[in-house]
């Protein structure tokens, strides 16, 4: 470990790491056309620098690690860029895998990973699967994901059960509701980092992260650019902050 990063990860406090961290690894582009080259070389980059973000998570005991991979509006990209994409993902599964199981790893989607081409969704299940009983960080990758379609899909599934006598109406209150997304049994985020100077949600995460402290980088640290040094000081301005969750004190608190 570089001396900058073994300092930062010292002050990093032990009681308060968050339980989940949400990424959006945005940038991609803007790094590859800096650099001249096309954009899917910055999606490469990006992709190699999640080994670092996932093994220190790994190392602070992070128990949820969320990425936003990619969108349900991300197929309105051209399709070679889709294309390369789904292919970059096929091949994050392939070459990590037995490294990420090792590390007791475990994976999940969240999204609708059915409409995934072929490899893609087989590569993503196969994933799944052979990292199911593992019980280090969770690692949890948004793959045809977008915030509002899962709560239509959650409404659609209440009204469902419903119809079929099995929930009553009057059970329905914001717990259940967590229930019905994909990311039921999953904390909400503590943290939500993204990259490169834009301050939007982008359709993430949108019913669980009432209560997210988010963390935006400048423009000048576009995804390929991030490393494990940015992500202790993410972890770091995230414990500079009081969490009042509407009340006026709260863990965290001093
Ligand atoms: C945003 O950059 C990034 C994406 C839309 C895709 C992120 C995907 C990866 C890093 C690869 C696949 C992920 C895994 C987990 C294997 P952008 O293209 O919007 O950048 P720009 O705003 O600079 O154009």
């Amino acid at each position: 470990m570089r001396r900058k990063s073994r300092d930062l990860f010292n002050l990093v406090k032990e009681k308060e790491i968050p339980e989940h961290i949400a990424i959006i690894m945005d940038g991609n582009g803007r790094w590859a056309k800096k650099k001249r080259l096309p954009r899917i070389a910055g999606h490469r980059k990006g992709v190699e620098i999640l080994r670092d973000v996932i093994e220190t998570a790994s190392e602070l005991k992070v128990k949820h690690l969320t990425l936003y991979a990619f969108s349900t509006e991300n197929w309105k990209r051209p399709k070679p860029e889709v294309d390369a994409l789904m292919s970059l993902l096929v091949e994050f599964f392939n070459k990590e895998i037995d490294e990420l199981h090792m590390n007791k790893v475990k994976i999940q989607a969240i999204g609708d990973i059915s409409k995934l081409p072929e490899k893609a969704k087989a590569a993503t299940i196969q994933a799944i699967n052979k990292t199911k009983e593992n019980n280090g960080l969770q690692l949890n990758i948004a793959i045809n994901y977008g915030g509002r379609a899962e709560i239509v899909r959650a409404i659609k599934a209440m009204i469902q059960d419903v119809h079929s006598g099995n929930l009553s109406i009057d059970s329905i209150d914001q717990d259940l509701i967590s229930d019905y997304l994909y990311t039921k049994g999953i904390p909400d985020p503590d943290m939500l980092i993204r990259t490169s100077g834009e301050y939007r949600i982008s359709n993430f995460l949108l019913y669980q992260i009432a209560y997210t402290e988010f963390v935006f980088t400048s423009s000048d640290v576009l995804w390929p650019e991030f490393n494990r040094e940015r992500f202790l000081e993410s972890i770091l301005e995230f414990q500079g902050r009081k969490r009042r969750y509407g009340g006026l004190s709260s863990k965290g608190d001093k």
